[in-house]
């Protein structure tokens, strides 16, 4: 079993990932922690010394390397991740792709907190925070509603979790997500 869980920088992937390998007994795996191990460098130096575009191509060769290496995982994928090359396509064909859709507010209040180790967003003010997060995830909307299941972060438990994975995917829970941001 192979799952990919994508979502906006600060939607809970990492923390979700790890309660949810730890129930259903399968490694966890952080791509950006591996993209660091493999570099040398945090997500930040790679950023400036190298450029967005490297690590880019970086985030793309170390996704399928840890797809043609590991056969069970649950992988936190970075906020950009589906939104390059062909990865979400790639992802989706090689398991299954989870969204964990968090409101924008609390997306936020997250963000506020933890913005240094995140170059796309260290340098935008307190106030200007919130503007960025609803453009970006406008742009981004479109690949994260490619995944094969969507969750609203804030209803989540576990055991609802968990039965979502197994299910086949319903388009109708991702269209729906669209009324609950419609007004941000
Ligand atoms: C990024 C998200 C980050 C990291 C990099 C770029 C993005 O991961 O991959 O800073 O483009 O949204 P998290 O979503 O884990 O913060």
């Amino acid at each position: 079993m192979k799952i990919f869980l994508i979502g906006f920088m600060g939607s809970g992937k990492t923390h979700w990932g790890k309660l949810l390998a730890d129930k259903l007994g399968l490694p966890f795996m952080d791509l950006d922690t591996v993209i660091v191990e493999k570099e040398g460098k945090s997500v930040a130096e790679i950023f400036s010394a190298e450029g967005e575009e490297y690590f880019r191509f970086r985030e793309k060769d170390v996704l399928e390397e840890i797809v043609a290496d590991t056969g069970h995982f649950i992988l936190s994928c970075g906020g950009g991740t589906p939104c390059f090359f062909n990865n979400i396509e790639f992802m989706k064909r090689n398991g299954k792709v989870v969204w964990l859709n968090t409101a924008i507010d609390v997306l936020k209040e997250r963000l506020l907190k933890e913005r240094m180790t995140r170059p796309l967003i260290r340098e935008i003010g307190d106030g200007e925070l919130r503007l960025y997060i609803i453009r970006k995830l406008g742009e981004r909307r479109m690949y994260y509603e490619q995944a094969d299941v969507m969750i609203n972060e804030e209803s989540i438990t576990l055991e609802k979790l968990i039965p979502l994975l197994l299910k086949e995917p319903s388009r109708d829970e991702i269209v729906d997500s669209r009324e609950r941001d419609r007004d941000v």
